[in-house]
């Protein structure tokens, strides 16, 4: 198919993908894990599992994506000798429509706390019971989250080159520049230092088998491998990119961004005297504000403009990696039913509307329906997380390592021999050897330590 649409420079290409990688994954997940796991410590273990585990599989997905040139689930039934290995994309769709709907949740309070640090509305007098009182409603969040899924929606019926590729050539190069202002803004903070230090001093007494465990969940999660989504995007790679080098730029620029996030929020929260770092998923709805109010209380103007961009920060990141998720399932449902892009990705949203609501709704009126103490957002969460992306990671890179000719992928990563690229050998080993097994042993350990619970 010809009209599948393609990203037609390098540059598109690591925007793109880095896009996707660069979410609410770095700016809000990342530092309440840092602050729940101790600091510099998980971020050590975070690094080693982004090299050796997380980037492996973010080639074996490129290299799927691009020799098929079709959607996850078509790539497996094109390039798989059994049947059964299609089950893997299933799987990576299935994700791509969990992800997304309690992703576009938690987009929609960050686009409502943009709207309101706009209109300077956000204050630091009990942020969380404003916090809780906006997020336990029934309408206000839901329509929030509608209006993200609309702009998701509006990028994607675009297409590749006009939608995807120039809104995240539009939308990164703005976000890298007020990550770096905002980082200058935190560092020239009281707290800084001790901020840093938190950031950068590991105490390795501190990581214990949990840390393990959520430190590989971030890693996956962070660069978005796991279920399709960048192999999805591959499929619009032409056939000089450079796969490991697109791999090693998407992987530095998300360990980068994240690691930037902490030097914003640390230091700021450190400047505040009776603020915890482990506030947990309400460091960024809570915390902050908290923080922004009592950190800048003698200078209100740089206060609105730091709460500003920094709202508008993540929601960019958020947006740039929710049209990727979307793209999971448009892709799909696009070339299996036959359908124009615009008819899927309308299909698509409308799932999403439905499936994110659900996810909106846990945190209000249908709280307390749960099951084994997790609402529906929890369970979204947790299964594709914990389950779905592992398993993911570990079949894709086994597909790529084992069941993909040796030869069919050297030609992948060296484009038939023109690149040279350095370290091949010791690529191929980590995507046979080390990504499988490393994914499998901290999956299965957790497995039984759910089945002992
Ligand atoms: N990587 C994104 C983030 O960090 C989340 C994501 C997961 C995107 C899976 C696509 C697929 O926020």
């Amino acid at each position: 198919m010809n009209n599948r649409g393609r990203f037609g420079s390098r540059l598109g290409v690591v925007m793109a993908s880095a896009g996707s990688a660069v979410g609410l994954g770095n700016i809000w997940r990342f530092p309440t894990e840092v602050g729940q796991n101790g600091g510099a410590a998980f971020i050590l273990v975070y690094i080693v599992f982004v090299l050796f585990l997380a980037m492996p599989v973010m080639v074996s997905e490129f290299v799927i994506g691009r020799s098929s040139g079709t959607n996850i689930v078509h790539a497996f039934r094109k390039l798989a000798p059994a049947k059964w290995w299609m089950i893997i994309g299933f799987m990576g769709v299935l994700a791509g429509f969990l992800v997304l709907s309690f992703y576009s949740v938690v987009a929609g309070w960050t686009l409502k706390y943009m709207v309101d640090a706009v209109a300077n509305r956000i204050s630091g007098n009990d942020p969380g019971q404003i916090f809780n009182a906006f997020v336990s409603d029934t309408w206000s969040p839901l329509f929030y989250m509608a209006i993200f899924l609309l702009l998701t929606h509006l990028v994607v019926i675009r297409g590749i080159g006009g939608g995807i590729e120039r809104y995240s050539k539009l939308m990164m190069p703005l976000l890298l520049l007020i990550i770096f202002i905002l980082v200058g803004c935190s560092l020239s903070m009281s707290g800084s230092v001790d901020g840093i230090r938190f950031l950068l001093q590991p105490d390795l007494t501190k990581v214990t088998p949990d840390v393990i465990l959520s430190a590989m969940g971030q890693a996956f999660f962070s660069l978005s491998v796991g279920i399709g989504c960048l192999a999805t995007y591959a499929s619009y790679f032409s056939k000089n990119m450079n796969l490991v080098g697109s791999a090693v730029h998407v992987c530095t620029i998300d360990t980068l961004v994240a690691i930037m996030s902490g030097f914003i929020i640390f230091p700021a929260v450190f400047s505040v005297e009776g603020v915890s770092v482990d506030a947990g998923a309400g460091l960024v709805f809570i915390t902050l504000p908290h923080v922004f109010s009592s950190a800048f209380s003698h200078m209100p103007l740089l206060g609105y403009i730091f709460s500003t961009l920094f709202y508008l920060l993540l929601l960019l990141a958020a947006l740039t990696s929710s049209i990727s998720m979307h793209e999971i399932c448009t892709a799909y449902v696009s070339e299996h039913y036959n359908l124009t892009r615009k008819r899927a990705a309308t299909l698509v949203t409308l799932v999403y509307l439905v499936l994110g609501a659900a996810c909106s709704l846990s945190f209000g009126p249908w709280k307390d329906y749960t099951l084994a103490g997790m609402t529906v957002f929890d369970w979204f969460d947790f299964a594709t997380a914990m389950f779905i992306m592992p398993i993911g990671g570990i079949f894709i890179s086994l597909f790529a390592g084992w069941v993909l000719e040796r030869k069919l992928l050297t030609d992948e990563l060296t484009n038939n021999g023109t690149l040279k690229i350095r370290g091949l050998k010791v690529l191929v080993f980590l995507i046979r050897w080390v990504a499988p097994i490393g994914v499998g042993m901290v999956f299965l350990d957790q497995v039984v330590k759910l089945i002992e619970n």
